[in-house]
C-alpha cells in the first residue's frame, strides 16, 4: 500500500505536480446577484476519504470565477438560449416539441438536474439526462436521437441545469441504483493507463495542488455542462471523463457506455450537497 502510494506520487511529480499557487479559494459564488451557489459543503457519508467537498469553481482563477457570476458574461448561456429554441421546435413524426408535453422548461424542469443520474423504474436502468432526453425524442416525438456530446444535446442539458441552479445535488444511490453506483465507485478507484492513475489519485489525493499549469479540483460534476475556455464550447461529463482518462495515456470508455453511466452516478453522488451550477465556466 505504502509503496503504491509513493509510486503514484512519483508519477504525479513526473507529470508535473507541484506546490499550490494562489487562487481565491475562499470566494463565494452568487449568480446575477441573486442565485446563491453552495461551493463548499460537508462531504456526504458515502464519500469515505473526504471531509469537505468543493465545486470546481473554487479552484479557478479570479477571472474565470467572475465569468460565472453574471449570465451576460457566461458564454455557456448562449447554449441555454439556443436550447430554448429547440424546446419549442416541433420535430419528428408525432408533430410534437418538448413544450407540447412539458410546457415551460423553467417550471417543469426545476429540480430535475439535481437528481440525475436517476433510476428509471420502467426501463430498469440508471438514466443520465442525455438518455432521458433521447428517450423522449425517440419514443415520444418520433424524432432522431441527438449525439451524446452534440451541440443540441449539450445545450439542452445546459437549459435543464440552468433552471435548477442553487438547488442542492441530491442523487439517490440506494435501492436499485446501488449496483450501478458500486460499479462506478470501482472505476473511480481503478488505475488506468501507462501512468497507472485512478480518478482518486488526482481528484481525491491531490486536489488543491497544481498539475502542470492546472489547479486540480475534486473533479465534481455539479457544474456540468461546463463551458471550457480552452475549447470554447460546452462539454458533457462523459467528454470530460474521456479527456481525463486519455491524459493517463489509457484507452478510454465511450460516451454513453455503461462504465461512464456508472461513473457519472458515482461522481455525482460525491457532490451531493453542492449546488447545481451548470452551465459553469472552467478553463
Ligand atoms: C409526448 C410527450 C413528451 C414530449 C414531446 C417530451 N417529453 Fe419528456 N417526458 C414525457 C413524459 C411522460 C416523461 C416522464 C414523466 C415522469 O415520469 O417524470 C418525460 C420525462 C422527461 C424528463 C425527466 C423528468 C424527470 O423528472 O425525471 C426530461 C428531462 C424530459 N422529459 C425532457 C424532454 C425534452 C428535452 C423533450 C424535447 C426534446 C421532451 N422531454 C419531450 C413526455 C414528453
Ligand atoms: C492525472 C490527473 C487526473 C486524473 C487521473 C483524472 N483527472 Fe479529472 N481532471 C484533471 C485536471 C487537471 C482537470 C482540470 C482541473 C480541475 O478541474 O481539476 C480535471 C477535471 C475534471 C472534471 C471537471 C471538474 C469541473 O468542475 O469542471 C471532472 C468531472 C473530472 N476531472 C473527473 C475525473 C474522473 C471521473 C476521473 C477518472 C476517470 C478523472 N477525472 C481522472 C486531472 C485528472
Amino acid at each position: 500500500m505504502k509503496n503504491k502510494m509513493l509510486r503514484s506520487v512519483a508519477v504525479l511529480v513526473a507529470v508535473g505536480l507541484s506546490a499550490p499557487v494562489l487562487a481565491d479559494e475562499d470566494a463565494d459564488l452568487v449568480i446575477n446577484e441573486e442565485i446563491e451557489i453552495t461551493v463548499r459543503a460537508p462531504a456526504p457519508d458515502h464519500t469515505e476519504n473526504l471531509s469537505e467537498i468543493f465545486s470546481g469553481w473554487v479552484f479557478r482563477s479570479a477571472e474565470t470565477q467572475a465569468m460565472q457570476m453574471d449570465d451576460f458574461d457566461n458564454p455557456g448561456m448562449i447554449g441555454v438560449e439556443s436550447a430554448m429554441a429547440d424546446w419549442a421546435a416541433v420535430d419528428g413524426s408525432e408533430g410534437k416539441s418538448c413544450a407540447s408535453c412539458h410546457e415551460d422548461a423553467e417550471t417543469s424542469m426545476k429540480g430535475v438536474r439535481a437528481v440525475y443520474p436517476k433510476w428509471n423504474e420502467e426501463a430498469g436502468e440508471v438514466r443520465t439526462l442525455e438518455m432521458q432526453i433521447n428517450d423522449c425524442r425517440t419514443t415520444r416525438m418520433g424524432a432522431e436521437e441527438w449525439k451524446w456530446s452534440g451541440d443540441d444535446m449539450v445545450d439542452m442539458t445546459a437549459l435543464i441545469s440552468s433552471v435548477s441552479r442553487g438547488m442542492p445535488m441530491n442523487v439517490a444511490i440506494d435501492g436499485p441504483a446501488r449496483e450501478t453506483w458500486e460499479k462506478g465507485k470501482e472505476i473511480y478507484y481503478t488505475r488506468y493507463g501507462q501512468l497507472e492513475l485512478a480518478c482518486a489519485n488526482c481528484h481525491e489525493d491531490n486536489y488543491g495542488n497544481m498539475i502542470r499549469a492546472d489547479h486540480l479540483s475534486q473533479g465534481q460534476t455539479n457544474g456540468f455542462p461546463v463551458y471550457r475556455l480552452k475549447t470554447a464550447s460546452l462539454n458533457s461529463t462523459h467528454k470530460r471523463f474521456r479527456g481525463c482518462i486519455r491524459d493517463t495515456r489509457a484507452e478510454t470508455f465511450a460516451e454513453g457506455s455503461p462504465e461512464f453511466i456508472a461513473l457519472d452516478l458515482y461522481v455525482a453522488s460525491r457532490g451531493n450537497g453542492l449546488s447545481v451550477e451548470g452551465p459553469s465556466v472552467r478553463n
